[in-house]
């Protein structure tokens, strides 16, 4: 494990150390990175070092936090080559602990919350964080008070309860139940571990990027398509390049970055169609996808800015849409995908269609979760019997696209 040499605000630059937990920036509530002096580990930490390390996150140990991992063996998720399409990747982090990529985030968090020898921890989850986070601070003995609406899908509520955590059902949205544990957490003692506000998630989530590289033989895809809520993975990734660029490991090549959100709630989408650098709560956010039912993302500048930076756009797709390549996912790949994996299909359909990508460009989709946590939430779908799609014209499909090319 590095030493962290600091935390640094992602706003203003302001420079933090890292021997007590630490929220968001103190001057203007910007999110905080982890530094390491990579510099010095250039030296020792090579790519060539990974070889025969154990196949789960913590392998990239150099570049995480000192601290005795919180682990049940999160990461390293198969990278299946697609079988419909030659120069696609399926990233399937449906096989992680707790059946998301929420698994990689709150196990930095919790290491590190219970290096600090914190006890309580508390955050607002639209379901699989929340699992995540009841599992691992069981595993480290931690309390973990969760707030979901109460319309998560039911594996996420069962799964709390199970690991033991307190759980509270919120009639709202994440929104609300991120001011609920606002509102609380001081006269409770607890820490909160909301998306983006410590800083410890995003070193869990980057370890994606370092997998996409490593997975890939230390060439960068063209595109990642990476389904967007609070968008922690999309910044942990970005975060895992420019450090992997530092080691010398890879050169400036990026990916292009694509978020794909749910057009009941497309805040991000929507602020990149209109070229703004940061983007507005979305009012009556509603999507069978629950974990991109995010009205607001905390890190909204800095994904809008990850995705001009690497070329690439964001756009969304509708609950039909996504709902379509779930199925498809399942019987032409053999992939039960999360829903809001499956947007990352019905993503790449369109950026096909419009051009964007083409059949040679290797894009790597990332299914987030497993859709085996979604059977009442996908078995209700099957009931609301679909209209017959009917082939449209390219330029109507192509008009689904939100964002310039
Ligand atoms: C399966 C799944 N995919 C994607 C997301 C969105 O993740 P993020 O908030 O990191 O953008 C979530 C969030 O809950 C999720 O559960
Ligand atoms: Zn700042």
């Amino acid at each position: 494990m590095a030493p962290i040499a600091y935390l640094e605000c992602t706003k203003c630059g302001t420079q933090l150390t890292a021997d007590q937990p630490r929220t968001i920036c103190p001057k203007d509530g910007g999110v905080l990175y982890v530094r390491y002096d990579l510099a010095k580990l250039k030296t020792s930490f090579t790519a060539a070092s990974l070889f025969g390390r154990t196949p789960n996150m913590w392998r990239y140990a150099e570049v995480m936090p000192e601290a005795e991992p919180v682990t049940l063996g999160e990461g390293f998720t198969p990278m299946l080559p697609s079988r419909e399409y030659p120069s696609v990747y399926i990233k399937d982090e449906g096989l992680n602990p707790t059946g998301s990529f929420k698994a990689r985030g709150m196990s930095a968090a919790v290491t590190m919350a219970k290096s600090y020898g914190l006890k309580k921890l508390a955050a607002p989850s639209a379901g699989n964080a929340a699992s995540a986070l009841a599992a691992y601070a069981a595993a480290a003995g931690i309390e973990a008070h969760i707030f979901m609406p109460q319309d998560v899908p039911m594996a996420n509520r069962v799964e709390c309860e199970t690991y033991g955590a307190q759980v509270t059902l919120v009639d709202g949205l994440i929104s609300d139940c991120a001011r609920l544990v606002a509102e609380q957490k001081d006269k409770e003692g607890w820490f909160d571990v909301s998306t983006l506000k410590e800083p410890f998630r995003i070193e869990g989530k980057k370890t994606m990027g370092y997998e996409v590289a490593e997975q890939l033989g230390w060439r960068m895809p063209q595109g990642i398509i990476y389904p967007t809520g609070g968008g922690v993975g999309l910044i942990g990734m970005w975060k895992a390049f420019d450090e992997m660029q530092q080691l010398g490991w890879i050169g400036s090549e990026r990916p292009q970055m694509i978020s794909v959100q749910a057009a009941g709630c497309a805040p991000i989408a929507k602020a990149w169609d209109e070229g703004k650098t940061a983007s507005e709560f979305c009012a009556n956010a509603s999507t069978l996808a629950a974990g991109l039912r995010v009205p607001k993302a905390y890190g909204d500048y800095l994904i809008l800015d990850i995705l001009k930076q690497s070329g690439g756009l964001a756009l969304s797709v509708t609950d039909e849409e996504l709902m379509d390549a779930l199925k498809h996912w399942a019987r032409v790949e053999g992939v039960f995908a999360a829903p809001e994996g499956a947007a990352s299909l019905a993503a790449y359909r369109k950026l096909r269609i419009s051009g964007f990508f083409s059949s040679s460009d290797t894009v790597v989709l990332f299914n987030t979760g497993s859709g085996l946590k979604y059977l009442d939430v996908i078995d209700a779908g099957k009931e609301k019997k679909q209209p017959e799609r009917q082939p449209q014209p390219a330029s109507r499909q192509i008009g689904g696209i939100i964002g310039p090319y």
